[in-house]
């Protein structure tokens, strides 16, 4: 008899607004950014206050309690579906677009990290330093694994694990990010973004793999995004943390130092190829985060649709 599918770790609070709440929401949030040109960049406080007024005043009070004790409770992933849609320019594909047109999106995809509690932020060695990163099949990345193509399988990994985990109090900046957020534009490819829970890959390792990935006996480096070659050596794959196992992992650019962690490496390979994972196709109006400590995510190889309306997440890194 063969063991039935072990069903995944992971925990994803799902809510979603009704048509009325959305519509009436999106007509708020348009009104109060229609005065100023307001830029992800140069503007983002001021973005993140009219988003968090609009979301305060109209959320129902379950889902804004959801979003404030979302860190503190431990959950994986959260996703908010349904939000405004604006009208939105063609997708991006070379990376950047004009973030002025796209204000009444910034202004709830802010919003809703401040009122999760969070601070947005951006590092300067990646995405030149913008905060919100146009997840897009960028044809000049083509054959590279970076959240900018689309032909190559983006393996199970966390996002920049070459960096220490971090703290409250901290510059998150010199940290592994915490938290990913993301707002969907257009998935009409239907990729999913795949999360499994780091427990959904200890569950399937013995206590001596386990003990081997928790030794300082390993190298992570920066990934393809990085415009820095930045790795920390003598780190351990997984941490203790308040919360469970933490893991920095990224296939292309984690290294064994000694035959123990290399066969600890492929032991934990085996436990990802194995693993139950959730598949998340985000649909337009999805907001989603997840714990980048506690939680790996993948996307498969895809083939984008027209240039125009290609799939198009924006991203931004919350800690
Ligand atoms: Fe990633």
């Amino acid at each position: 008899m063969t063991a039935p599918a072990r069903a995944s770790l992971i925990r994803v609070a799902r809510h979603e607004l009704d048509d009325g709440t959305r519509d009436l929401l999106g007509k708020e949030v348009a009104a109060r950014v229609a005065a100023a040109d307001l830029d992800s960049d140069a503007n983002e406080a001021i973005l993140a206050s009219i988003g968090a007024h609009a979301l305060s005043e109209y959320l129902p009070g379950q889902f804004l309690r959801a979003l404030t004790l979302y860190a503190a409770t431990g959950a994986h992933a959260l996703i908010l579906a349904n939000l405004p849609v604006q009208e939105f320019p063609p997708t991006p594909v070379s990376g950047f677009g004009t973030e002025t047109d796209l204000a009444v999106t910034n202004a709830l995809h802010f919003g809703l990290i401040q009122i999760l509690g969070l601070t947005p932020y951006a590092v300067e060695y990646e995405n030149d330093g913008r905060l919100i990163r146009n997840v897009v099949p960028n044809p000049a990345a083509s054959g590279t694994t970076s959240s900018w193509g689309a032909d190559s399988e983006f393996s199970w990994h966390t996002d920049n694990p070459h960096l220490p985990f971090g703290g409250p109090g901290l510059d998150p900046r010199r940290y592994v990010p915490r938290y990913l957020t993301f707002y969907a534009v257009r998935n009409d490819e239907r990729v999913p973004t795949e999360l499994a829970a780091v427990a959904d890959a200890t569950a399937a390792l013995d206590a001596t793999a386990t003990d081997a990935l928790r030794r300082a006996d390993f190298e992570v480096g920066a990934p393809a995004s990085n415009d820095t070659r930045h790795a920390l050596a003598g780190t351990p794959v997984l941490e203790h943390g308040p919360d469970g196992d933490r893991a920095r992992f990224d296939k292309g650019t984690t290294r064994a130092l000694t035959p123990s962690a290399s066969a600890a490496l492929g032991d934990w390979s085996g436990a990802l190829a194995s693993m139950p994972a959730r598949e998340l196709v985000l649909n337009p109006g999805e907001f989603l985060i997840f714990d980048n400590y506690r939680v790996l995510h993948r996307r498969r190889a895809f083939t984008p649709g027209p240039a125009p309306t290609a799939r198009w997440l924006r991203r931004c890194y919350a800690s």
